[in-house]
């Protein structure tokens, strides 16, 4: 099976990338290198704008995997009509031309930022969505635009991730238990915006796990999916950080606690990927806090640009 990861340079696919590899799979990177190439030796990788491809570039691929797009807030907010057409408009054109070229299978990188403020309850697959906020919108417009398309020959599945936090060879420092250990390890505290807002934790490894499920699930299966490790207020992430880091590091961490009210607020039932697609998240915070203290060397410098998507974005500085 041939599969091809686009976007697949970035934090998500560098790291999935060398679990393809473990399983055996064979797969290709269409990626504008943003961030750079950290991908495992040997990857073919196509340095192309996924807008630029064509049918032909398709064929021979049985199935896609969509990675690309502006990945947070801050770069949809700070280019909101980019990130209309990237999120948006660019998932959907992908499989639209991936279905003609006869690609079997179209797996899109969703976000559980979709459902927004919502009431503290386990949202389902089936509940309304309510964001209001530019990279809500464009997730939830690519997610509508692709699974428009499914059909008995092109199975879609597009994986609603929480935020995926942990250690990849394309590192990044902006992801809740990341830039909690970065403050940690360097400043000694960990700042705590609203410690009462409820946010699904997502270790790249079962991130990894779930779409390997995805891809392996019997082509019959088409769907949207809620995958996440589990769901925890940002208080108690910071309060597991904190203790992990005081553990491994032998430091006093502070936490400074704040009440800045926040527009994302969502906790999520992932009963459906469990039962359909055989997911089995098995990360903890502590696990993801101890794989980016064990890879410390790999990344040393934790104010490179390259880690912070917006950083990086400015400095691209992209007109649409
Ligand atoms: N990281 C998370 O917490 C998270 C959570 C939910 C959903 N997602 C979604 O998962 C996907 C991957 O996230 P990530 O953290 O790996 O992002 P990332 O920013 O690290 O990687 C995105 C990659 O896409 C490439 N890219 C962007 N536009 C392109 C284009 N037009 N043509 C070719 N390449 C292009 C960039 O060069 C980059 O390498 C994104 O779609 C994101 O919205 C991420």
């Amino acid at each position: 099976m041939k599969l091809l990861l686009a976007g697949g340079a970035g934090f998500i696919g560098s790291y999935l990338a060398t679990q393809l590899i473990e399983e055996g799979y064979d797969y290709d990177v269409m990626d504008l290198l943003w961030f750079g190439n950290n991908l495992p030796e040997g990857t073919k990788v196509i340095n192309k704008d996924i807008f630029k491809c064509q049918e032909e570039d398709l064929q021979g691929y049985d199935q896609v995997i969509f990675l690309a797009g502006l990945s947070n807030d801050p770069m949809a907010e700070y280019n909101p009509a980019l990130n209309f057409i990237s999120n948006g408009a660019l998932p959907s054109y992908l499989a639209y031309i991936a279905k003609r070229a006869g690609v079997r299978r179209f797996i899109y990188a969703s976000s559980c930022s979709i459902y927004g403020y919502a009431v503290n309850k386990l949202y389902t697959e089936e509940d309304p969505v309510t964001c209001d906020y530019p990279y809500g919108i464009s997730k939830l417009q690519g997610e509508r635009g692709v699974m428009q398309l499914k059909s008995d020959e092109f199975s879609v599945i597009a994986l609603r991730q929480g935020t995926v936090c942990g250690w990849s060879p394309r590192m990044r420092f902006d992801l809740i238990v990341n830039t909690m250990f970065k403050t940690s390890v360097k400043d000694q505290k960990i700042i705590v915006n609203n410690p009462s807002i409820w946010r699904p934790i997502y270790g790249i490894h079962d991130c990894a796990h779930a779409y390997i499920r995805a891809v392996q699930a019997d082509l019959s299966i088409s769907g949207v999916y809620n995958v996440t490790s589990d769901n925890f207020t940002v208080g108690q992430v910071a309060e597991i950080v904190k203790d992990e880091v005081e553990r491994l590091y032998n430091k006093k961490i502070k936490l400074e606690i704040k009440n800045i009210q926040d527009f994302r607020n969502y906790k999520v039932s992932i009963e459906k990927a469990k039962t359909e697609l055989g997911f089995c998240p098995q990360t903890s915070i502590n696990d993801i806090v101890s794989e980016i203290s064990n890879h410390y060397e790999s990344y040393g410098d934790f104010e490179d640009d390259n880690f912070y998507n917006i950083r990086k974005f400015k400095e691209i500085n992209l007109s649409y």
